[in-house]
């Protein structure tokens, strides 16, 4: 008989990324329940555009939200297709810089489409609100948005979104997909800074 499958080790309480303290915020069965019941309620509102032969497709922004569409995507139980937005990084800062610049846009026709865009995170909302306004000029059937996470009290522009797995305080974030620096995004679980971030103007890679 084949071993059961190893089960992952407890996440650790406290990671250092680049000499700085995180604390566990979100471990990964709280994240995956999450991401489940999203694919689920996703899977139910466009369950009859697939069935009409429309499967929505989920535009993905490059880098932090990799990890959150591959699991997403697999939680959906319905059709559905894929393709990347790459946006530029913010540097190794930890707060935006209110700049966004598009280095990759998405191949895939988007015209007549239903299009999902996928965010790791809604911080001030600049990103999402760029993104949101170049693809409404494709002119899809129709467009909405998921974010894992948002930070209500960092918004900048009022972005209405129309899926989110968690709102969370404005304090910096690692983990799952979001790095700092471009370190970290390898972590299963999510990690919040120990010390607020906020006045220092500094933040991880925005991208
Ligand atoms: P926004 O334009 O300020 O809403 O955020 C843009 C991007 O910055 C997000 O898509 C993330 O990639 C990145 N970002 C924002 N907040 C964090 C964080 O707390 N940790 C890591 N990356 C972040
Ligand atoms: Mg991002």
């Amino acid at each position: 008989m084949e071993p059961a499958p190893a089960k992952p080790p407890a996440a650790p309480a406290v990671v250092v990324c680049r000499g700085e303290r995180f604390r566990l915020y979100l471990d990964e069965p709280a994240i995956l329940a999450r991401v489940r019941a999203l694919g689920e309620q996703i899977g139910a509102d466009y369950a009859g555009a697939a069935a009409a032969g429309s499967p929505p497709i989920l535009i993905g922004v490059l880098n932090g939200a990799y990890v959150f569409v591959a699991d997403l995507m697999r939680a959906i139980p319905i059709d559905c297709e894929v393709d990347f937005y790459k946006l530029s990084s913010y540097g190794t800062r930890k707060v935006s810089s209110g700049e966004v610049h598009e280095l990759k846009g998405v191949d895939a026709r988007l015209e007549g489409r239903h299009v999902l865009v996928v965010e790791d995170i809604v911080d001030t909302g600049l990103s999402m609100r760029y993104i949101l306004d170049r693809l409404a000029a494709l002119r899809p059937a129709s467009l909405r948005a998921a974010a894992l996470l948002r930070k209500p009290d960092a918004a900048r522009v009022d972005v209405p979104l129309d899926y989110v797995g968690f709102d969370i305080p404005d304090l910096f974030v690692i983990g799952y997909g979001l790095d700092y620096g471009q370190l970290a995004r390898n972590l299963r679980a999510l990690y919040i800074l120990e010390s607020s971030p906020g006045s220092d103007g500094e933040r991880a890679d925005g991208a």
